[in-house]
Order: structure tokens, then sequence, then C-alpha cells
């Protein structure tokens, strides 16, 4: 099923990028090496389960923390077959990227303005950049679509990236369309700048990790903060 994740890093005090729009605090963190992929006739892959005492028991392997991290990268851009980002964000690519677009997928940019395209942008491939403004359903519709496209016919479905900033990502989840938040938390705090996702909402926590410097967590939407909901609903 294809999920709407907003992906994200962010400051232990919840900002994205510090008043200026720098994420110099981001881009110095160490972060884990990608580890290689072990294959089936790979030797090291049947060694590191003989040493792993916990891998014929399911009760060990149950209590055991996931090794897994829910921030890993490679792993969520290959499951995304769309994105949706604010304009500032676009145009801190374009220029941390000295002007080329970085991606290959189906990506809308909300703006109301004219903004530029990237250097590597030509008339006959726009490389997959919309823009467009107003309320998120329409746009979240087309990307649902363009991310199924991008879906094997037997595969769970691709999932819609909304990359920021936290403004965008609360206009989706006000409108009942941000499943899941994955974040990278900075061993940072900037006192002020762009805020991770200001709207007062309930998450559940799904699972956590570790990269390099950063705490990793992966949450689900539940929606509405309760007290919220708690005093709509109150005679
Ligand atoms: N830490 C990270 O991993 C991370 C991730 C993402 C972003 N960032 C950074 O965080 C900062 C985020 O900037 P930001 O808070 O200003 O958010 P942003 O979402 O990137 O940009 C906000 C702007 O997008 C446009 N916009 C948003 N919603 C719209 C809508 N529904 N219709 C039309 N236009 C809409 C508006 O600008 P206009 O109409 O004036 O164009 C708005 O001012 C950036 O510096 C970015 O580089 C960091």
């Amino acid at each position: 099923m294809t999920r709407t994740v907003y992906y994200t890093a962010t400051t232990l005090d919840g900002y994205l990028a510090d008043p200026d729009d720098s994420l110099d605090w981001l881009l110095r963190q160490p972060q884990d090496e990608a580890e290689p992929q072990a294959q089936p006739d790979d030797p090291q892959a049947d060694n590191s389960q003989a040493d792993n005492p916990q891998a014929d028991d399911p009760q060990a392997q149950d209590a055991a923390p996931s090794r897994k991290d829910p921030g890993d990268y490679e792993e969520f851009i290959a499951g995304v077959g769309a994105l949706v980002m604010g304009s500032t964000t676009y145009e801190w690519v374009l220029r941390h990227e000295s002007g080329i677009w970085p991606y290959r997928l189906p990506t809308w940019v909300m703006t109301h303005r004219e903004l530029p395209r990237p250097v590597n942008a030509t008339a006959d491939d726009d490389l997959g950049i919309r823009f467009a403004q107003g309320g998120v359903a329409e746009v979240h519709a087309e990307m649902l679509a363009a991310a199924e496209a991008d879906s094997d016919a037997d595969a769970e479905g691709k999932d819609v990236w909304v990359v920021g900033g936290g403004d965008l990502a609360g206009q989706f989840a006000e409108a009942g369309l941000l499943d899941e938040v994955i974040t990278s938390i900075a061993p940072v705090t900037l006192g002020a700048g762009r805020p991770l996702l200001p709207r007062r909402l309930d998450l559940e926590l799904i699972d956590t990790g570790r990269n390099g410097a950063f705490i990793t967590a992966r949450f689900r939407v539940v929606g509405r903060l309760l007290e919220d909901r708690e005093a709509a609903d109150a005679p």
C-alpha cells in the first residue's frame, strides 16, 4: 500500500533549518557507511548467521532490538514514487546542487511564484518537475497516481515523500493525508529556525534506530491532538 511519508532530518529542538535556511549543522554530522547487501552466495552472509546465537531462536529475535535503521535513505528512496516540497526547499536544493536537479522522480513544488528551472532541464525534459499551488488534496491525488504508475504490478506500491518544509507537512496532516513521519534527529539545538511540524498532532512511535550521530525514529500519524479532539467534542 502506498504511504505518504514526511521523511526529514531535524535538530533535537525541532528545526529543519536555521533562520537563514542553513543546513550546515546537518551536513557536518557523521553517518554510518552504507553496508553492502549480502549476496546469497556470500560466505560472510552464512558466517553472520552462524555467529549469531539468536538466529534460530524466534523469542530471542523478538526481544532483540531491530538493527534496521528506519531512517536509511537508500532503502527509503528506493520505495518512493513521487515527491512534494515547498519553494524554500526547492530553492535550497538548487543552490546546494549548483542549479542541477538531483532527483529522477516526479516532483511537485508548491509555490505562488514563478521559480527558476534547474540548469539540467531542457525543452524536451522538464525532469518531472511540476509547480502547483493551493490545497494539497489535488496534488496528493496526482502524486498517488504517479507513484502507482511507478510501482511493479505485484509490488506493494511506491510511497509519496513529503520532503518539507514543516508547514507543508502540516497541510498534508490537516487534510488527513499524512501516514508517517520518519525523522533523523541530530545532536544539535538551534533555538530558532524552520520548524519541523508546526501542528498539534498525536503520533505513535513504531520504530527507532541509530545512524552515526543521529537517532532515527518512525512514527505513525494518529491525527489531531487528543486534547483538541476532546475539546471539540465536548458539549
Ligand atoms: N532538515 C531537513 O532534512 C530538511 C528537509 C526539508 C527542508 N529543509 C529546509 O527547511 C527549510 C524549509 O523552509 P520553509 O519552512 O520555508 O518551507 P518550504 O515548504 O520549503 O517552503 C515554504 C514556501 O512554499 C510555498 N508553499 C507552501 N505551501 C504552499 C501551497 N499550499 N501552495 C502554494 N505555495 C505553497 C510558499 O512559498 P511561495 O508561495 O512564496 O513560493 C511557502 O512560503 C528550507 O531551508 C529547507 O532547505 C530541511
